[in-house]
């Protein structure tokens, strides 16, 4: 039986870390085990401008721990009014590292996001151009949509016109909840990729709704039913290059979390490596973690891998049911079995 295993170390290409109090107590969990992360923009107001996604990376740096070697990788939030000519010289000196395209209405602070896709054409033709990747939250907003379709009906309606119109443009699908987006990324050649989070290969849908409503297993995508979860598992797991980790970790406060009208989000930036772990140790895929969480994002970005690693052991791992921050506890994603590996820095 392995008992230790040392990997590349992990990168996370979907993050949320927010900003002030917030920012400075969830970071350094994910600085412990990850070396980079892709930064979601969807602050308020959002991350628009190359001037705002520098100043708010001076803050994450600034918020780091005492000798920590983590890299935020920034994005820009794509709106109706985003300037090819912004997102290339922010492309160009190295800020940004994708753009991020919420439709608008979508999710928690997207009312800046997308309606009218001509509008921006000529960005996308600019980032294709550019070899500069869309990241996507793949749900439409139709309120005609039930909501557990919205990611299938977001490939047809959206997606697929949207890369038959942007040839060339790199897409990356993030954290996809559902076999058709499996499907639709496996039927793709190598522009296409897609995030997938700790969270949906351990929840389906009953667990947010069987036998009392679990607020902290909400988030967007919502899960879905269990054959979806399975399609997930399998993607991960396969070693195929066109999946790969993000956590889309997404700290609230329980207080905002346990309304009448909750937020949405999982935090898992803790207890994802633990979690990764042991889910790929029960699909016996333990070799292939690594191409998950450490070498098949890199090479979908055209970025190096990480030199350092990180090692998991097979010890009994222990995680907070919560952190406390200055604005009140944050739950930690409770994924309802013992975790049996810890991590460690080498
Ligand atoms: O669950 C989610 N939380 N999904 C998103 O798309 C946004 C995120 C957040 O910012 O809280
Ligand atoms: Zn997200």
């Amino acid at each position: 039986m392995t008992q230790t295993l040392t990997l590349r170390r992990p990168d996370d290409w979907h993050l949320h870390l927010r900003d002030g109090d917030m920012l400075r107590a969830v970071l350094p969990h994910t600085a412990a085990h990850f070396a980079r992360a892709i930064i979601m923009p969807n602050l308020v107001p959002p991350v628009v401008r190359g001037a705002d996604a520098a100043a708010y990376r001076d803050r994450i740096l600034a918020a780091l721990p005492e000798g920590s070697d983590f890299t935020p990788l920034m994005t820009l939030y794509l709106t109706e009014d985003t300037e090819p000519d912004d997102v290339a010289a922010a492309h160009a000196s190295g800020l940004i590292t994708a753009v991020k395209l919420y439709p608008a209405g979508a999710t928690t602070n997207s009312a800046s996001g997308v309606s009218n896709f001509d509008k921006v054409a000529p960005v996308l033709d600019r980032m294709a151009d550019i070899g500069l990747p869309l990241c996507t939250h793949g749900e439409v907003t139709d309120p005609e949509v039930d909501i557990f379709d919205r990611e299938a009906v977001f490939i047809d309606r959206v997606m697929d016109p949207l890369r038959k119109r942007h040839a060339g443009l790199k897409v990356v699908m993030e954290h996809i909840t559902t076999s058709d987006a499996v499907a639709y990324v496996r039927s793709a050649g190598a522009n296409l990729g897609a995030t997938i989070t700790t969270h949906h290969l351990v929840i389906n849908r009953n667990h947010i709704l069987a036998g009392g409503i679990k607020p902290h297993y909400y988030c967007l995508p919502v899960a879905k039913r269990e054959t979806h979860r399975l399609a997930l598992r399998a993607a991960a797991t396969s070693g195929d290059a066109r999946f790969f980790l993000g956590t889309d970790s997404a700290p609230h406060t329980d207080a905002n979390k346990l309304l009448p009208c909750g937020c949405a989000g999982c935090f898992t930036a803790p207890n994802t490596m633990s979690i990764l772990a042991e889910i790929f140790e029960q699909d016996g895929a333990l070799k292939h973690l690594e191409a998950f969480t450490s070498l098949n994002g890199p090479a979908f970005y055209g970025l190096p891998v990480n030199e350092d690693t990180l090692t998991l052991t097979r010890t009994s791992a222990a995680y907070p049911d919560h952190i406390d921050t200055p604005e009140g506890p944050v739950t930690v994603f409770d994924p309802m079995m013992p975790l049996n590996w810890s991590v460690s820095r080498d």
